[in-house]
C-alpha cells in the first residue's frame, strides 16, 4: 500500500502521542459522518467527512479506521480539514486485533477543547475494488461491474448520524443491497435510490463500529451492480527510464508499459467487422479498448512508440511548446496511442513509448551548492488506470557525485546503482525507485541533485573515440532511429 505521508519526521514524533483504541473512544464523538463512494473501473474514489466533537480538553489526535477489505484496496489516503488545503499528518498505527480494522492517527493543527468541533475530510483512492459481472460478455454486450463493501464506516467513536452514498458513473444500476435488520438505527427506508445515486441512511446513534461485537452483529455487506461504459484499464507493470545527458542537453524518457484490460472476457469470437461497424456508428463496445489518450510534457520531440512486433505507426502526437522558464505551463503534448489490436477483456499489451526533451526544461544549477537539480516526472498518468508495479530509473551523467534524491511520495524501495552503457568507461550512477499501486493522485516530480566534476566531462570524448571502431564491427544500429512517431 502506498500512503501519502508528507512529513515523515513529524509523523515519528506523533507516534509517541498516539492513543490506544480503548482511550480513543472517550476523546471524540462523530456528530455526523457522510461518505461518498464514486464508483469507477480500476479506481474508486471515496470521500468521508467526519464532523468531529471533542469530549475532553486538549483532544488533538483523531483515529480513523479502515476495515480489512478497505485497507487492502486503499492506494492513496489523505486527510485535510474542510476548506483548508494543508494536508494533515497521518500515522499508521497498524492492525487492531479486536476489530480486524487498520488504524491511523491524524493530528489536528491545534488541540480542541470540550465541545470544540472540526470537520475532517479523508480521501482515499481504492484500486482493484471492482470486478466484471457477469465475468463474460459478448462483443455487443454492455459492461457491468460490481463493487462490494462494508455498510458502516469503521470508527472507534460513537456516531450521531451517518449517511453512505454510492455514485454510479451511469444511471443504469442493475441492483444494490437492501440491508436487513437496521431498524435500531433508522425508522425510515434504510436505502433510497435517486438517479445514479444510492444513499444508505441516515442511520442514527451508532456505537463505535470497531468493536468485535459490532463487526460480527451489526456490520453489513453492501454490493452495487452498475453499468460502466469505459474499458477497465490496468498497468500491470511500468518501467520508466529517464536518462539525463549534459552533452546532448537532453532528457530522454522511455516507458515500458504492460497494459491489461481487466473487463469481462469475451464470450464467443471477436469479429473485427462488427467492431468496425460499431465504431462507425460511434458506439464501440464499452469493454474493448481501442486507444489511449496520454498527456505528455510540453516541449518534447522525437517521440517513438513500438511494441514486440515493431514500429506502431497509427498514433498521433500533438506537441505543445516548451514552458517559458519561471512561468506556469498548463499546456501538454497530447498523444493518441492506438495499440496494434483492440484490447479485449483479459487481454494484455506491452509497448514502449519514449521521447526527448530539452534538458533545460527540467534542470537547474544551484550556484551556492554547485549542484545540478533535475526534476523528473514520476509517471505519465493513464486516465482511470492503476499502476500495480512501477520501477523508475533516473540515469545521471557519468561521473556524477554526491547524488541525492527527493521523491514526492515514499517509494517501497530505493537505491543508487551503477548503470553501464556501451559508451561509458565506469558506468553512470542511477537512482532506482520502486512503487506499487500508483493512481492519478501520484503524479509528481522526483528531484535529483548531483555534482559533475570537471574531470568527468573529459572522460566522455575518450570513451567515444575508443567505442567508435567497435560500433562498425558490431554493425550496431540504434533502434531509436527508425521508430519515431510522425508529428501530424
Ligand atoms: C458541552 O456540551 C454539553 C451538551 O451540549 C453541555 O451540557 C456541556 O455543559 C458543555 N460543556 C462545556 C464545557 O461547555
Ligand atoms: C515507423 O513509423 C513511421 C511513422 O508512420 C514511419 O515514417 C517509419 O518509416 C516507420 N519505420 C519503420 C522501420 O517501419
Ligand atoms: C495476460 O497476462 C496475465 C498475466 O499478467 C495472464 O494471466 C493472462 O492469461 C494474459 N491474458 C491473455 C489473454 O493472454
Amino acid at each position: 500500500m502506498v500512503l501519502h505521508l508528507r512529513d515523515c519526521l513529524s509523523l515519528l514524533a506523533l507516534g509517541l502521542l498516539a492513543p490506544s483504541l480503548v482511550e480513543a473512544g472517550h476523546l471524540f464523538e462523530n456528530t455526523a459522518i457522510v461518505r461518498t463512494i464514486e464508483l469507477g473501473g480500476s479506481l474508486v474514489q471515496v470521500t468521508t467527512t467526519y464532523a468531529v466533537k471533542a469530549l475532553e480538553d486538549g483532544a488533538q489526535v483523531y483515529t480513523i479506521a479502515l476495515g480489512a477489505r478497505e485497507h487492502e484496496r486503499v492506494s492513496w489516503l489523505e486527510a485535510k480539514l474542510k476548506g483548508q488545503s494543508a494536508i494533515l499528518p497521518i500515522e499508521a498505527e497498524g492492525y487492531d486485533d479486536e476489530s480486524g480494522a487498520f488504524l491511523y492517527s491524524v493530528e489536528f493543527p491545534s488541540p480542541l477543547n470540550v465541545n470544540g468541533t472540526s470537520n475532517l475530510i479523508v480521501e482515499t483512492v481504492e484500486s482493484h475494488a471492482t470486478y466484471p459481472w457477469p465475468k463474460q460478455a459478448s462483443q455487443s454486450d454492455p459492461q457491468s461491474l460490481k463493487y462490494e463493501s462494508d455498510l458502516f464506516v469503521f470508527t472507534p467513536y460513537h456516531t450521531t448520524v451517518e449517511r453512505i452514498k454510492y455514485r454510479s458513473p451511469s444511471p443504469t444500476i442493475h441492483s444494490y443491497s437492501f440491508p436487513g435488520d437496521v431498524d435500531e438505527f433508522t425508522m425510515e427506508a434504510p436505502v433510497t435510490k435517486s438517479g445514479a445515486t444510492i444513499t444508505y441512511g441516515p442511520y442514527h446513534n451508532i456505537p463505535p463500529s470497531t468493536s468485535r461485537e459490532f463487526v460480527s452483529e451489526k456490520q453489513r455487506n453492501v454490493a452495487v451492480h452498475y453499468n460502466y461504459d469505459s474499458p477497465v484499464v490496468e498497468v500491470v507493470k511500468l518501467k520508466r527510464a529517464a536518462e539525463i545527458s549534459h552533452w546532448g542537453a537532453n532528457l530522454n524518457i522511455e516507458d515500458n508499459i504492460h497494459l491489461r484490460n481487466a473487463g469481462p472476457t469475451l464470450k464467443g469470437h471477436f469479429s473485427r467487422l462488427e467492431f468496425q461497424a460499431s465504431n462507425f456508428y460511434g458506439r464501440p463496445p464499452s469493454h474493448v479498448l481501442p486507444a489511449l489518450t496520454l498527456h505528455l510534457p510540453a516541449g518534447i520531440h522525437s517521440a517513438y512508440y513500438y511494441d514486440l512486433i515493431g514500429n506502431v505507426s497509427t498514433s498521433h502526437l500533438r506537441t505543445a511548446r516548451s514552458p517559458i522558464k519561471g512561468m506556469q505551463n498548463s499546456q501538454a503534448s497530447v498523444l493518441e496511442l492506438r495499440p496494434r489490436y483492440p484490447l479485449l477483456g483479459s487481454w494484455n499489451y506491452s509497448f514502449t513509448l519514449g521521447w526527448d526533451s530539452p534538458l533545460a526544461d527540467y534542470a537547474g544549477f544551484d550556484k551556492a551548492s554547485g549542484r545540478y537539480v533535475v526534476g523528473v516526472p514520476l509517471m505519465t498518468v493513464i486516465p482511470g488506470a492503476v499502476v500495480d508495479e512501477a520501477e523508475i530509473k533516473i540515469i545521471l551523467p557519468e561521473g556524477a557525485t554526491e547524488v541525492d534524491f527527493f521523491p514526492p511520495f515514499p517509494p517501497i524501495e530505493s537505491e543508487i546503482i551503477t548503470h553501464v552503457t556501451y559508451l561509458d568507461t565506469v558506468g553512470r550512477p542511477a537512482v532506482v525507485l520502486e512503487y506499487g499501486r500508483l493512481t492519478h493522485k501520484h503524479h509528481g516530480t522526483i528531484l535529483v541533485t548531483y555534482k559533475v566534476p570537471l574531470s568527468a566531462h573529459l572522460k566522455k570524448p575518450l570513451a567515444v573515440a575508443t567505442a567508435f571502431m567497435g560500433l562498425f564491427v558490431l554493425g550496431f544500429a540504434s533502434k531509436r532511429m527508425d521508430i519515431r512517431i510522425q508529428k501530424k
